[in-house]
């Protein structure tokens, strides 16, 4: 008998696991530079054209919270956009675009920054505990909003204006630091942020205001400053390739085995994963704009602690847990940044992992047999986890959830089978009974 549930359609990504890994792949510009980027461009009120923008589902539905709110967009080709915000207005984007995706919160930046006011929904994003937002607003105060939440939506009024002032993170926060480099670009006289954080897409954003006439210094170490200026103007600017991308290729080519070129790339911003996977074994090679990962898939188990750039990478450690269950011995891997970033590991569990989780941190013990399962994406890295790991296990995983895996990573489906690996997406109609 039928039940009374109607199937729903949804996507998955079928992968046979044990195939290496051999040729290219090119790396997409940063999701991470190019959100703030793209709102950013809400205070230039002119023409900007964004180049190397990653087609990820973050990206299209931060273009299209810009469009909504009179700018123009318009794609010049696939990773090149002009983005016109003369015509932007004054308003609050609609709540179910914004609590899809933590970047929404650039919005209170932008608009701050441009009408001293803004209201904007309470933002989404992944789930690894607690994400307050005490930092931001403590930025935006300092800079003379007075900032209420009410009802789910964060409300700022400069009744006077933004004056610069001099803030200081308890945390060194990307969000915060992004969100007051947005309010304070234009304000009147200097702000500095002390304890900023360093990461390359801070820089990014910093060179794009500053190629739009802005005045920036210090971007890349702890202490910003920005003298707000009059008025920024349109320009034409290049985002920097995503180093968690190419992060994932190298650790998936680690696990897998194979040969891998990761193309289109800062080497520099790859330190931090090229040395721990020399640690683990596996053989590097460095070049200008690329680097060659090369794995018989004989790795050792090692210690990591995620910590701010120039730190290694919170938005790596769960691709490297994949990786460690295939190694020799015993791995520890120490979360230092959010909560609870560790979900993922009732995924890689199914798959036969042995991974025991204290607070934030997990033990692996590498060398179990992993083989294919169902499992999701709990999370966008997570994702990358469970898709490292049915590269490597034996047999078929079938992963559900992709539509987080594709707010982060374009195309990585063809860019895996591209390079060898039997992985494919497909559409299956269930029963919502049986949704894992
Ligand atoms: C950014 O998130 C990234 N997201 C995250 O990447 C990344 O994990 C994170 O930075 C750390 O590198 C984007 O850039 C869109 P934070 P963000 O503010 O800005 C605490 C991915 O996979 N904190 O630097 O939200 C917070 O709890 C995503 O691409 C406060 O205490 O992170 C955390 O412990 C996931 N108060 C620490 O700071 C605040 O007001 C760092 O968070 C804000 C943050």
């Amino acid at each position: 008998m039928a039940d009374n549930f109607e199937s729903v359609a949804i996507d998955r990504i079928i992968i046979n696991g044990g195939k290496k890994l051999y040729g290219d792949v090119y790396i997409e510009g940063m999701k991470n530079a190019a959100l703030p980027i793209i709102f950013a461009t809400i205070l230039t009120k002119s023409k900007c054209v964004i180049e190397n923008l990653p087609s990820v589902s973050d990206v299209i539905l931060s273009l299209r919270i810009l469009k909504d709110m009179g700018a123009s967009v318009k794609y010049i080709d696939d990773t090149t956009v002009e983005i016109d915000t003369e015509n932007f207005e004054y308003g609050t984007a609609p709540y179910d675009l914004v609590s899809k995706m933590r970047a929404s919160t650039y919005l209170l930046g932008a608009e701050i920054g441009r009408f001293q006011k803004a209201k904007v929904g309470w933002p989404g994003g992944c789930d690894f505990g607690v994400r307050p937002i005490d930092l931001h607003i403590k930025g935006f105060e300092a800079l003379g909003a007075k900032v209420s939440i009410e009802s789910g939506y964060i409300n700022a009024l400069a009744e006077n204006g933004l004056i610069g002032n001099q803030i200081y993170f308890d945390v060194a926060s990307v969000g915060a630091t992004v969100n007051v480099m947005l309010a304070s670009v234009l304000a009147e006289g200097l702000t500095v942020i002390e304890n900023a954080a360093r990461e390359p897409h801070i820089v990014d954003l910093a060179n794009f205001f500053n190629t739009c006439g802005a005045n920036i210094t210090g971007a890349g170490t702890s202490v910003i400053k920005i003298r707000g200026v009059k008025k920024l103007h349109g320009c034409t600017y290049t985002i920097i390739p995503d180093m968690i991308e190419a992060g994932t290729f190298m650790v998936a080519a680690a696990a897998a085995g194979g040969k891998v070129t990761i193309k289109n790339i800062i080497p520099k911003h790859m330190e931090t994963v090229s040395t721990k996977l020399a640690e683990m074994g596996v053989d590097i090679e460095e070049y200008d704009d690329a680097i060659t990962v090369i794995s018989d898939q004989k790795m050792n188990g090692v210690t990591i602690k995620t910590l701010p750039y120039p730190g290694f990478p919170t938005d790596m450690h769960p691709q490297f847990s994949a990786a460690l269950c295939f190694a020799d011995g015993i791995s520890v891997v120490s979360e230092g940044i959010w909560e609870n970033r560790f979900k993922y590991t009732d995924e890689l569990r199914k798959m036969g992992a042995n991974i025991m989780v204290e607070g934030k941190t997990a033990t692996i013990t590498g060398g179990f047999k992993m083989t294919g399962a169902r499992v999701k994406a709990v999370d966008l890295r997570g994702g990358a986890a469970v898709i490292i790991a049915a590269l490597a296990a034996e047999g078929t995983s079938e992963i559900t959830g992709i539509e987080i895996i594709e707010r982060g990573y374009h195309d990585i489906v063809n860019k895996l089978a591209a390079l060898g690996a039997d992985i494919h997406k497909d559409r299956v109609a269930v029963s919502p009974l049986n949704i894992v």
